[in-house]
């Protein structure tokens, strides 16, 4: 990535206290248009209180979010989706018992009307939207299960073809590998690539470093709420990032 790039996105100086605890301290990142940066560091560095500084699940105790170049202050998930930042949390926030049509549109339901005047959902248009979406991500599933039938891997992908269908220009994951199993979890690494060749910028937070070396142009570590160093994934390896991991 170029110097005289505009970052899509980028923090300058996010601190965030929880009580006494400094959880993240005068953090700056940038990320660049298409890019994936991946976000390393070990347990309680500080990755997903960034993430959340970001995408308006806290609010930072001290910093600026700049969406290219312009400062915002995102209060809520829903404002952070209006900007097309997308969020994928580890435990997905997904509605267990709605089926996967319904979970893409959860929040943004589109509705028809019943006899010409009755207000009610759209099935229809949920189904054959979601169904298209999923297609191009070739994810294949039935669209009718409660998403508490799918597999984790397959959970992952309905997210992130709700990010998809929502066209997210950013999108961000915390550990969206770590529950699945391996093929599960190469499914989301090619589906991260696939995402990236479509101009999509991502933010990809893992303890693996194999999923991050198979992902990442950019590494950003961590370390007790402070960054620790930064690589070009070309240029390091893992012994350089466990190292800035864990100090010394
Ligand atoms: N809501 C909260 N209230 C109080 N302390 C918090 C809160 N969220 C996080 N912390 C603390 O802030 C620090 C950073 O936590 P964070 O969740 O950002 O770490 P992390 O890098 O995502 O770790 P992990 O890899 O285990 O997910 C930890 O010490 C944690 O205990
Ligand atoms: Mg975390």
């Amino acid at each position: 990535m170029s110097a005289n790039q505009q970052p899509i996105l980028e923090g300058r100086g996010l601190s965030k206290r929880f009580g006494g605890h400094q959880a993240l301290n005068k953090v700056d990142f940038q990320l660049f248009p298409g890019e994936v940066l991946a976000l390393a560091g070990d347990n309680g560095a500080g990755k997903s209180t960034l993430i959340k500084c970001i995408s308006g699940a806290h609010l930072p105790s001290e910093g600026t979010v700049f969406l290219e170049g312009k400062p915002i202050h995102i209060t809520s998930a829903q404002e952070a989706r209006t900007h097309g930042i997308e969020t994928i949390y580890q435990d997905l926030a997904l509605a267990e018992n709605l089926d996967v049509g319904a979970n893409v549109f959860l929040g943004r339901e589109p509705m028809t009307k019943m006899f010409g005047f009755l207000p009610m959902l759209d099935r229809k248009l949920m189904r054959s939207a979601s169904a298209e979406v999923l297609d191009t991500l070739e994810i294949h599933t039935r669209l009718d299960k409660p998403v508490r039938e799918l597999s984790g891997g397959q959970k992952q992908a309905v997210a992130i073809g709700r990010a998809i269908y929502w066209k997210a220009r950013v999108l961000i994951m915390d550990e969206p590998t770590a529950a699945l199993g391996v093929p599960e979890q190469r499914k989301v690494v090619e589906l991260i690539h696939r995402l990236k060749s479509q101009g999509v910028s991502i933010i990809f937070i893992s303890h693996n470093l194999i999923d991050i070396f198979a992902v990442a142009d950019r590494i950003m570590v961590l370390r007790r709420g402070e960054l620790a160093g930064e690589r070009n994934a070309k240029d390091t390896n893992g012994d350089e990032i466990v190292k800035l991991m864990v100090g010394g």
